[in-house]
Protein backbone atom coordinates (compact mmCIF):
# COMPACT_ATOMS: atom_id res chain seq x y z
CA UNK A 1 0.00 0.00 0.00
CA UNK A 2 0.95 3.56 -1.08
CA UNK A 3 2.21 5.80 1.89
CA UNK A 4 2.78 9.74 1.84
CA UNK A 5 5.99 11.05 3.59
CA UNK A 6 6.23 14.43 4.55
CA UNK A 7 9.23 16.52 6.00
CA UNK A 8 7.48 18.83 8.28
CA UNK A 9 8.12 22.28 9.26
CA UNK A 10 8.57 24.17 5.50
CA UNK A 11 6.51 27.16 4.88
CA UNK A 12 4.24 26.85 1.88
CA UNK A 13 4.21 29.62 -0.84
CA UNK A 14 2.97 30.18 -4.23
CA UNK A 15 -0.74 29.10 -6.22
CA UNK A 16 -2.43 26.35 -6.39
CA UNK A 17 -5.58 25.56 -8.30
CA UNK A 18 -8.34 23.76 -7.39
CA UNK A 19 -10.46 20.99 -8.74
CA UNK A 20 -13.84 20.01 -9.38
CA UNK A 21 -16.09 19.12 -6.79
CA UNK A 22 -15.94 15.35 -5.67
CA UNK A 23 -19.42 15.68 -4.36
CA UNK A 24 -20.93 17.67 -7.41
CA UNK A 25 -19.60 15.09 -9.86
CA UNK A 26 -21.21 12.00 -8.05
CA UNK A 27 -24.44 13.17 -7.90
CA UNK A 28 -24.05 14.25 -11.52
CA UNK A 29 -22.96 11.28 -12.78
CA UNK A 30 -25.50 9.33 -11.33
CA UNK A 31 -28.65 11.62 -12.50
CA UNK A 32 -27.07 10.61 -16.22
CA UNK A 33 -29.53 7.43 -15.90
CA UNK A 34 -32.20 9.61 -15.85
CA UNK A 35 -31.50 8.91 -19.76
CA UNK A 36 -31.23 12.14 -22.53
CA UNK A 37 -28.66 10.79 -24.36
CA UNK A 38 -24.94 12.36 -24.25
CA UNK A 39 -23.22 14.63 -21.59
CA UNK A 40 -19.72 16.11 -22.09
CA UNK A 41 -18.46 17.17 -18.34
CA UNK A 42 -15.30 19.33 -17.41
CA UNK A 43 -13.85 20.43 -14.67
CA UNK A 44 -14.32 16.56 -13.20
CA UNK A 45 -11.96 15.71 -10.69
CA UNK A 46 -9.91 12.99 -11.46
CA UNK A 47 -10.19 10.84 -8.30
CA UNK A 48 -10.87 7.42 -7.80
CA UNK A 49 -14.84 7.97 -5.95
CA UNK A 50 -15.75 9.06 -10.13
CA UNK A 51 -13.76 6.49 -11.12
CA UNK A 52 -16.04 3.86 -9.00
CA UNK A 53 -19.35 5.94 -9.55
CA UNK A 54 -18.14 5.65 -13.91
CA UNK A 55 -17.72 1.64 -13.68
CA UNK A 56 -21.09 1.56 -11.86
CA UNK A 57 -22.83 2.88 -14.55
CA UNK A 58 -20.83 1.17 -16.65
CA UNK A 59 -22.43 -1.89 -14.69
CA UNK A 60 -26.14 -0.39 -15.56
CA UNK A 61 -25.42 -0.18 -19.58
CA UNK A 62 -24.30 3.32 -19.71
CA UNK A 63 -21.36 4.01 -21.08
CA UNK A 64 -18.67 6.98 -19.72
CA UNK A 65 -15.03 7.39 -20.42
CA UNK A 66 -13.10 9.86 -19.28
CA UNK A 67 -10.12 11.71 -20.66
CA UNK A 68 -8.43 13.75 -17.82
CA UNK A 69 -10.76 16.48 -16.51
CA UNK A 70 -13.10 15.88 -19.06
CA UNK A 71 -15.79 12.82 -18.95
CA UNK A 72 -18.33 11.80 -22.11
CA UNK A 73 -21.61 9.51 -21.11
CA UNK A 74 -23.76 7.84 -23.22
CA UNK A 75 -27.00 7.42 -21.78
CA UNK A 76 -29.30 5.96 -24.05
CA UNK A 77 -30.96 2.98 -22.03
CA UNK A 78 -29.82 0.95 -19.19
CA UNK A 79 -28.48 -3.29 -19.21
CA UNK A 80 -29.36 -3.75 -15.31
CA UNK A 81 -30.98 -1.83 -12.51
CA UNK A 82 -28.86 -3.54 -9.63
CA UNK A 83 -25.92 -2.21 -7.93
CA UNK A 84 -23.70 -5.21 -6.24
CA UNK A 85 -22.47 -4.85 -2.64
CA UNK A 86 -19.05 -5.74 -4.32
CA UNK A 87 -18.86 -1.78 -5.30
CA UNK A 88 -21.34 -0.52 -3.04
CA UNK A 89 -18.88 -1.03 0.31
CA UNK A 90 -16.18 0.79 -1.47
CA UNK A 91 -18.15 4.10 -1.79
CA UNK A 92 -21.67 4.62 0.00
CA UNK A 93 -22.43 7.53 -2.46
CA UNK A 94 -22.93 4.73 -4.87
CA UNK A 95 -26.93 4.97 -3.43
CA UNK A 96 -26.92 8.28 -5.32
CA UNK A 97 -28.02 5.82 -8.39
CA UNK A 98 -31.33 4.82 -6.26
CA UNK A 99 -33.25 7.97 -6.95
CA UNK A 100 -32.56 8.23 -10.99
CA UNK A 101 -32.86 3.87 -12.04
CA UNK A 102 -36.28 3.63 -9.69
CA UNK A 103 -37.49 7.47 -11.70
CA UNK A 104 -36.20 6.08 -14.97
CA UNK A 105 -36.38 2.24 -15.71
CA UNK A 106 -39.46 1.27 -12.74
CA UNK A 107 -37.20 -0.30 -10.69
CA UNK A 108 -33.96 -0.78 -8.08
CA UNK A 109 -31.90 -3.39 -6.40
CA UNK A 110 -28.91 -1.13 -4.88
CA UNK A 111 -26.88 -2.85 -1.95
CA UNK A 112 -27.69 -1.38 1.50
CA UNK A 113 -24.25 0.75 2.66
CA UNK A 114 -22.86 -0.74 5.55
CA UNK A 115 -21.46 0.88 8.40
CA UNK A 116 -18.78 3.74 7.58
CA UNK A 117 -15.80 5.06 9.56
CA UNK A 118 -17.26 8.31 10.01
CA UNK A 119 -20.69 7.18 11.82
CA UNK A 120 -23.59 4.64 11.07
CA UNK A 121 -25.13 7.01 7.85
CA UNK A 122 -28.18 5.58 7.91
CA UNK A 123 -30.38 5.90 4.71
CA UNK A 124 -33.79 6.38 5.98
CA UNK A 125 -34.64 9.82 4.81
CA UNK A 126 -33.82 8.47 0.86
CA UNK A 127 -36.20 5.72 1.46
CA UNK A 128 -38.92 7.23 3.39
CA UNK A 129 -38.98 9.99 0.69
CA UNK A 130 -39.13 7.24 -2.35
CA UNK A 131 -42.12 5.26 -0.35
CA UNK A 132 -43.55 9.24 -0.09
CA UNK A 133 -42.99 9.44 -4.21
CA UNK A 134 -45.14 6.28 -4.36
CA UNK A 135 -42.31 3.46 -4.40
CA UNK A 136 -42.50 0.37 -3.14
CA UNK A 137 -39.30 -0.13 -0.75
CA UNK A 138 -38.07 -3.44 0.79
CA UNK A 139 -35.05 -4.55 1.69
CA UNK A 140 -34.29 -7.95 1.18
CA UNK A 141 -31.18 -9.86 1.49
CA UNK A 142 -29.12 -6.64 2.39
CA UNK A 143 -30.59 -4.99 -0.35
CA UNK A 144 -33.13 -1.97 -1.27
CA UNK A 145 -35.36 -3.28 -3.74
CA UNK A 146 -37.55 -0.53 -5.01
CA UNK A 147 -40.36 -0.28 -7.56
CA UNK A 148 -42.49 2.14 -9.10
CA UNK A 149 -44.66 2.54 -12.31
CA UNK A 150 -44.55 6.49 -12.44
CA UNK A 151 -43.84 8.52 -9.15
CA UNK A 152 -46.55 10.99 -8.18
CA UNK A 153 -44.86 14.45 -6.65
CA UNK A 154 -44.93 14.58 -3.09
CA UNK A 155 -44.44 16.78 0.20
CA UNK A 156 -41.78 15.49 2.13
CA UNK A 157 -39.88 16.93 5.19
CA UNK A 158 -36.20 15.86 6.51
CA UNK A 159 -35.93 16.08 10.67
CA UNK A 160 -32.27 16.64 9.02
CA UNK A 161 -31.20 17.91 6.20
CA UNK A 162 -29.28 15.56 3.96
CA UNK A 163 -26.91 16.49 1.23
CA UNK A 164 -27.51 12.41 -0.47
CA UNK A 165 -30.79 12.51 0.66
CA UNK A 166 -31.68 15.90 -1.17
CA UNK A 167 -29.85 14.58 -4.35
CA UNK A 168 -31.67 11.66 -4.62
CA UNK A 169 -35.22 12.65 -4.22
CA UNK A 170 -34.37 15.55 -6.34
CA UNK A 171 -33.66 13.44 -8.76
CA UNK A 172 -36.16 11.04 -8.74
CA UNK A 173 -38.79 13.83 -8.65
CA UNK A 174 -37.88 15.22 -11.85
CA UNK A 175 -39.69 12.21 -13.56
CA UNK A 176 -42.56 12.28 -11.20
CA UNK A 177 -45.93 13.00 -12.13
CA UNK A 178 -46.76 16.69 -10.58
CA UNK A 179 -45.16 18.44 -7.71
CA UNK A 180 -42.92 17.65 -5.43
CA UNK A 181 -41.56 19.52 -2.71
CA UNK A 182 -38.48 19.05 -0.29
CA UNK A 183 -38.73 20.71 2.79
CA UNK A 184 -35.85 21.22 5.40
CA UNK A 185 -33.37 19.95 2.66
CA UNK A 186 -29.70 20.26 2.37
CA UNK A 187 -28.34 23.84 1.05
CA UNK A 188 -24.68 22.42 0.24
CA UNK A 189 -23.53 23.99 -3.11
CA UNK A 190 -22.83 20.66 -4.82
CA UNK A 191 -27.20 20.66 -4.58
CA UNK A 192 -27.18 23.80 -6.75
CA UNK A 193 -24.95 22.49 -9.08
CA UNK A 194 -26.93 19.48 -9.64
CA UNK A 195 -30.32 21.44 -10.02
CA UNK A 196 -28.50 23.58 -12.90
CA UNK A 197 -27.47 20.81 -14.44
CA UNK A 198 -30.83 18.74 -14.33
CA UNK A 199 -32.86 21.94 -15.30
CA UNK A 200 -29.97 22.10 -18.14
CA UNK A 201 -31.50 19.11 -19.44
CA UNK A 202 -35.29 20.07 -19.19
CA UNK A 203 -36.06 19.63 -15.49
CA UNK A 204 -38.06 22.36 -13.45
CA UNK A 205 -36.38 22.54 -10.30
CA UNK A 206 -36.71 25.86 -8.26
CA UNK A 207 -35.11 26.64 -5.05
CA UNK A 208 -32.40 24.57 -5.04
CA UNK A 209 -29.44 25.50 -2.43
CA UNK A 210 -32.31 26.62 0.19
CA UNK A 211 -34.06 24.61 2.11
CA UNK A 212 -37.50 24.16 0.22
CA UNK A 213 -36.86 23.28 -3.15
CA UNK A 214 -39.82 22.17 -5.74
CA UNK A 215 -39.59 20.16 -8.39
CA UNK A 216 -42.18 20.12 -11.20
CA UNK A 217 -42.33 16.72 -12.86
CA UNK A 218 -41.50 16.60 -16.62
CA UNK A 219 -41.85 13.12 -18.70
CA UNK A 220 -38.08 13.11 -20.10
CA UNK A 221 -34.84 14.76 -20.00
CA UNK A 222 -32.67 15.48 -22.91
CA UNK A 223 -28.59 15.89 -23.08
CA UNK A 224 -26.60 18.88 -22.14
CA UNK A 225 -23.14 19.38 -20.93
CA UNK A 226 -22.00 21.31 -18.07
CA UNK A 227 -19.06 22.44 -15.93
CA UNK A 228 -18.69 21.03 -12.30
CA UNK A 229 -18.09 23.46 -9.23
CA UNK A 230 -14.83 23.75 -7.77
CA UNK A 231 -14.03 21.93 -4.60
CA UNK A 232 -14.79 24.31 -1.69
CA UNK A 233 -13.35 21.29 0.55
CA UNK A 234 -10.00 20.59 -1.33
CA UNK A 235 -9.65 24.84 -1.88
CA UNK A 236 -10.38 25.00 2.44
CA UNK A 237 -7.70 22.00 2.48
CA UNK A 238 -5.22 24.25 1.02
CA UNK A 239 -5.66 26.99 3.19
CA UNK A 240 -5.24 25.55 6.04
CA UNK A 241 -2.15 24.29 4.76
CA UNK A 242 -1.12 27.46 3.72
CA UNK A 243 -1.88 28.48 7.65
CA UNK A 244 -1.02 25.79 9.47
CA UNK A 245 2.85 25.99 8.08
CA UNK A 246 2.54 29.85 8.46
CA UNK A 247 2.85 30.33 4.58
CA UNK A 248 1.30 32.77 2.10
CA UNK A 249 -0.94 30.84 -0.20
CA UNK A 250 -3.37 31.65 -3.40
CA UNK A 251 -5.97 29.16 -4.32
CA UNK A 252 -6.81 29.61 -7.41
CA UNK A 253 -10.21 28.70 -9.23
CA UNK A 254 -12.33 28.67 -6.10
CA UNK A 255 -15.55 30.19 -5.11
CA UNK A 256 -14.76 32.46 -2.06
CA UNK A 257 -19.07 32.53 -1.26
CA UNK A 258 -19.49 28.67 -1.09
CA UNK A 259 -16.72 28.63 1.74
CA UNK A 260 -17.97 31.71 4.15
CA UNK A 261 -18.34 29.63 7.45
CA UNK A 262 -14.26 28.48 7.03
CA UNK A 263 -13.15 31.85 5.93
CA UNK A 264 -14.33 33.60 9.36
CA UNK A 265 -12.88 31.02 11.39
CA UNK A 266 -9.74 31.20 9.71
CA UNK A 267 -10.10 34.81 10.15
CA UNK A 268 -10.55 34.71 13.67
CA UNK A 269 -7.90 32.66 14.13
CA UNK A 270 -5.55 35.15 12.92
CA UNK A 271 -4.74 34.88 9.46
CA UNK A 272 -5.02 37.14 6.92
CA UNK A 273 -7.62 36.83 3.95
CA UNK A 274 -7.78 38.57 0.91
CA UNK A 275 -11.28 37.47 -1.37
CA UNK A 276 -11.50 37.57 -5.15
CA UNK A 277 -13.74 37.01 -7.21
CA UNK A 278 -12.71 33.37 -8.08
CA UNK A 279 -9.56 33.14 -5.81
CA UNK A 280 -8.01 33.57 -2.16
CA UNK A 281 -4.98 34.86 -1.22
CA UNK A 282 -3.80 33.79 2.60
CA UNK A 283 -0.89 35.12 4.73
CA UNK A 284 -0.43 33.63 8.19
CA UNK A 285 1.40 35.90 9.94
CA UNK A 286 3.01 33.94 12.85
CA UNK A 287 1.41 31.31 15.32
CA UNK A 288 -2.38 31.60 15.10
CA UNK A 289 -5.17 32.23 18.08
CA UNK A 290 -7.26 28.91 19.35
CA UNK A 291 -10.78 29.05 17.68
CA UNK A 292 -13.84 27.01 18.67
CA UNK A 293 -15.68 25.42 15.92
CA UNK A 294 -19.07 23.83 15.12
CA UNK A 295 -19.91 21.77 12.32
CA UNK A 296 -23.17 22.40 10.86
CA UNK A 297 -25.07 21.89 7.36
CA UNK A 298 -24.22 24.21 4.36
CA UNK A 299 -24.11 27.35 5.16
CA UNK A 300 -22.21 26.42 8.67
CA UNK A 301 -19.04 24.78 9.13
CA UNK A 302 -18.61 21.62 7.04
CA UNK A 303 -17.98 18.15 8.71
CA UNK A 304 -15.64 18.10 5.90
CA UNK A 305 -13.33 20.54 6.94
CA UNK A 306 -13.44 19.57 10.82
CA UNK A 307 -9.73 17.04 10.63
CA UNK A 308 -7.87 19.86 9.07
CA UNK A 309 -9.48 22.42 11.54
CA UNK A 310 -8.49 20.23 14.53
CA UNK A 311 -5.01 19.88 12.93
CA UNK A 312 -4.63 23.61 12.57
CA UNK A 313 -5.86 24.31 16.11
CA UNK A 314 -3.23 21.66 17.78
CA UNK A 315 -0.71 24.35 16.84
CA UNK A 316 -3.09 27.33 17.53
CA UNK A 317 -2.50 29.32 20.71
CA UNK A 318 -4.68 28.74 23.93
CA UNK A 319 -7.60 26.41 23.60
CA UNK A 320 -10.49 25.77 21.09
CA UNK A 321 -13.45 23.41 21.05
CA UNK A 322 -14.44 21.65 17.74
CA UNK A 323 -17.91 20.22 18.12
CA UNK A 324 -18.95 17.67 15.85
CA UNK A 325 -22.60 17.96 15.51
CA UNK A 326 -23.23 15.78 11.82
CA UNK A 327 -20.91 12.68 12.34
CA UNK A 328 -20.88 10.41 15.36
CA UNK A 329 -17.78 9.44 14.91
CA UNK A 330 -15.59 11.90 13.23
CA UNK A 331 -12.60 11.59 15.49
CA UNK A 332 -10.50 8.90 14.43
CA UNK A 333 -7.41 11.44 13.11
CA UNK A 334 -7.46 12.61 17.00
CA UNK A 335 -5.35 9.22 18.36
CA UNK A 336 -2.88 9.87 15.55
CA UNK A 337 -2.62 13.45 16.01
CA UNK A 338 -1.76 12.43 19.62
CA UNK A 339 0.78 10.46 18.50
CA UNK A 340 2.33 13.20 16.74
CA UNK A 341 2.36 15.16 20.39
CA UNK A 342 -0.97 16.97 20.01
CA UNK A 343 -3.04 17.68 23.22
CA UNK A 344 -6.33 16.78 22.56
CA UNK A 345 -8.64 15.24 24.79
CA UNK A 346 -12.39 13.69 23.30
CA UNK A 347 -15.62 14.55 25.32
CA UNK A 348 -18.51 12.95 23.47
CA UNK A 349 -19.29 14.61 20.34
CA UNK A 350 -16.26 17.57 20.59
CA UNK A 351 -12.56 17.73 21.24
CA UNK A 352 -10.75 19.88 23.23
CA UNK A 353 -7.99 20.81 21.96
CA UNK A 354 -4.77 22.79 23.77
CA UNK A 355 -2.22 23.96 20.75
CA UNK A 356 1.29 23.26 21.13
CA UNK A 357 4.12 25.06 19.89
CA UNK A 358 5.08 21.75 17.38
CA UNK A 359 4.04 18.67 16.82
CA UNK A 360 6.64 16.18 15.93
CA UNK A 361 6.52 13.90 13.20
CA UNK A 362 5.46 10.23 13.44
CA UNK A 363 4.09 7.14 11.85
CA UNK A 364 0.00 7.70 11.58
CA UNK A 365 -2.69 6.06 9.99
CA UNK A 366 -5.60 7.33 8.01
CA UNK A 367 -9.22 6.09 8.91
CA UNK A 368 -10.90 8.20 6.19
CA UNK A 369 -11.15 10.43 3.13
CA UNK A 370 -10.83 13.94 5.62
CA UNK A 371 -8.94 12.62 8.18
CA UNK A 372 -6.21 11.65 5.69
CA UNK A 373 -5.96 15.39 4.77
CA UNK A 374 -5.94 16.30 8.42
CA UNK A 375 -3.12 14.24 9.25
CA UNK A 376 -1.00 15.23 5.97
CA UNK A 377 -1.57 19.02 7.49
CA UNK A 378 -0.46 18.00 10.79
CA UNK A 379 2.83 16.67 9.05
CA UNK A 380 3.46 19.16 7.26
CA UNK A 381 3.55 21.75 9.90
CA UNK A 382 5.59 18.91 12.14
CA UNK A 383 9.35 19.01 13.08
CA UNK A 384 10.67 15.65 11.26
CA UNK A 385 9.34 12.98 9.15
CA UNK A 386 5.45 12.37 8.99
CA UNK A 387 4.70 8.64 7.28
CA UNK A 388 0.76 8.56 6.61
CA UNK A 389 0.01 4.63 5.76
CA UNK A 390 -3.61 3.86 4.35
CA UNK A 391 -3.68 6.76 1.59
CA UNK A 392 -6.27 4.97 -0.53
CA UNK A 393 -8.46 7.08 1.15
CA UNK A 394 -6.94 10.29 0.00
CA UNK A 395 -7.13 9.36 -3.25
CA UNK A 396 -10.43 8.56 -3.63
CA UNK A 397 -11.36 12.69 -2.80
CA UNK A 398 -8.13 14.59 -3.91
CA UNK A 399 -7.04 14.85 -7.18
CA UNK A 400 -2.67 14.68 -7.00
CA UNK A 401 -2.69 16.06 -3.83
CA UNK A 402 1.12 15.41 -2.85
CA UNK A 403 1.60 17.13 -6.83
CA UNK A 404 -0.02 20.31 -6.04
CA UNK A 405 1.66 20.58 -2.34
CA UNK A 406 4.89 19.85 -3.50
CA UNK A 407 4.41 22.95 -5.93
CA UNK A 408 4.05 25.46 -2.78
CA UNK A 409 7.38 23.92 -1.47
CA UNK A 410 6.01 21.30 0.62
CA UNK A 411 8.43 18.17 1.06
CA UNK A 412 5.79 16.04 0.34
CA UNK A 413 6.08 12.49 -1.47
CA UNK A 414 4.30 9.28 -2.69
CA UNK A 415 5.90 6.01 -1.21
CA UNK A 416 5.01 3.52 -4.05
CA UNK A 417 3.44 0.33 -2.09
CA UNK A 418 3.65 -3.60 -3.34
N1 LIG B 1 -28.93 10.98 7.95
C1 LIG B 1 -29.92 10.17 8.46
N2 LIG B 1 -30.68 9.46 7.57
C2 LIG B 1 -30.51 9.53 6.23
C3 LIG B 1 -29.50 10.38 5.70
C4 LIG B 1 -28.73 11.10 6.61
O1 LIG B 1 -30.10 10.06 9.66
O2 LIG B 1 -31.24 8.86 5.50
C5 LIG B 1 -28.10 11.76 8.88
C6 LIG B 1 -26.62 11.32 8.84
O3 LIG B 1 -26.38 10.21 9.65
C7 LIG B 1 -25.92 12.57 9.29
C8 LIG B 1 -26.79 13.68 8.69
O4 LIG B 1 -28.05 13.09 8.43
O5 LIG B 1 -25.96 12.68 10.67
C9 LIG B 1 -26.25 14.31 7.44
O6 LIG B 1 -25.78 13.30 6.53
P1 LIG B 1 -25.90 13.49 4.97
O7 LIG B 1 -26.96 12.59 4.46
O8 LIG B 1 -25.98 14.92 4.62
O9 LIG B 1 -24.49 12.91 4.47
P2 LIG B 1 -24.24 12.22 3.07
O10 LIG B 1 -25.18 12.75 2.08
O11 LIG B 1 -24.15 10.74 3.27
C10 LIG B 1 -22.56 13.98 2.15
C11 LIG B 1 -21.16 13.99 1.62
C12 LIG B 1 -20.19 13.76 2.76
C13 LIG B 1 -20.39 14.88 3.79
C14 LIG B 1 -21.85 14.90 4.26
C15 LIG B 1 -22.17 16.05 5.19
C16 LIG B 1 -21.43 13.22 -0.66
C17 LIG B 1 -21.22 12.15 -1.67
N3 LIG B 1 -21.03 12.96 0.59
O12 LIG B 1 -22.76 12.71 2.74
O13 LIG B 1 -18.88 13.85 2.21
O14 LIG B 1 -19.56 14.65 4.90
O15 LIG B 1 -22.71 15.02 3.11
O16 LIG B 1 -21.85 17.25 4.62
O17 LIG B 1 -21.93 14.29 -0.98
C18 LIG B 1 -16.57 13.44 2.09
O18 LIG B 1 -16.57 14.00 0.98
O19 LIG B 1 -15.52 13.15 2.69
C19 LIG B 1 -17.85 13.11 2.72
C20 LIG B 1 -17.95 12.21 3.69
Amino acid sequence: MDQIVIQGGHALRGEVRTSGAKNSALPILASTILGGGEYVLTNMPRVVDVLTMGKLLGMLGVAVSHDGNRTVVQAHGITSTEAPYDLVRTMRASVLVLGPLVARWGEATVSLPGGCAIGSRPVNFHLAGLEKLGAKVEIEHGYIKATARRLKGARIYFDTPSVTGTENLMMAAVLADGTTVLENAAKEPEISDLAEFLNKRGARIAGAGTDMVTIEGVTALHGADHDVIPDRIEAGTYLVAGAITRGEVTVEACRPGHMEALLVKLRESGVELLEEKERIRLKAPGRLKGTNVRTCPHPGFPTDMQAQFVALMAVAEGTSVVTETIFESRFMHVEELRRMGADIRVEGNRVVVTGKERLTGAPVMASDLRASAGLILAGLAAEGTTEVSRVYHLDRGYERLEEKLQALGGRIERRKGK
